[in-house]
């Protein structure tokens, strides 16, 4: 097994039901290690260039929406496999096929406002982790 780093996203319904304590309990209980995190207030371009892959989906407007509508915690977790691991703890992007004790089983209110963002692979973690954090800011 590697040690990996992964982008991880508490979103905005997340942060105004100050969940922030509790969901980054859930990711150290899992193993993962926070090992750079800072709170913004995503721009739209900023959120549109995030997921700029989703930008021929339909939901792909109140995506953006959503996100800039209140403040974010913005991550990298590293541990054993931390994609992989990561996913596990998030559950299933739609609630209401997370399995129980997953951040998004306990917390999620929808699909769309679904607590946490988390990178799906190594590559894109990297891409991700770029996109908000330089070098220095990350201590592992
Ligand atoms: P996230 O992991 O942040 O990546 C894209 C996000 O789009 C996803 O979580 C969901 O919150 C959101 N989304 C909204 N509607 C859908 C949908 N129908 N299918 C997948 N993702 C959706």
């Amino acid at each position: 097994m590697a040690v990996e780093r992964t982008l991880s996203i508490i979103k905005p319904d997340a942060t105004r039901r100050n969940l922030t304590g509790a969901i980054n309990a859930k990711f150290e209980a899992a193993g993962l290690r926070i090992v750079a995190q800072k709170r913004l207030w995503l721009s739209r371009a900023q959120a549109e260039a995030f997921y700029a892959v989703h930008a021929q989906r339909p939901f792909y407007n109140d995506l953006c929406n959503f996100m800039i509508s209140g403040p974010v915690v913005v991550q990298v977790l590293q541990g054993e496999n931390a994609v992989l691991a990561n996913r596990d703890v998030m559950g299933a992007t739609n609630p209401a096929n997370a399995a129980a004790g997953t951040i998004r089983k306990e917390f999620a209110e929808s699909i769309e406002a679904n607590s946490v963002h988390g990178s799906d692979s190594a590559e894109n973690a990297a891409i991700e982790i770029a996109f908000f954090f330089s070098g220095i800011e990350i201590v592992g």
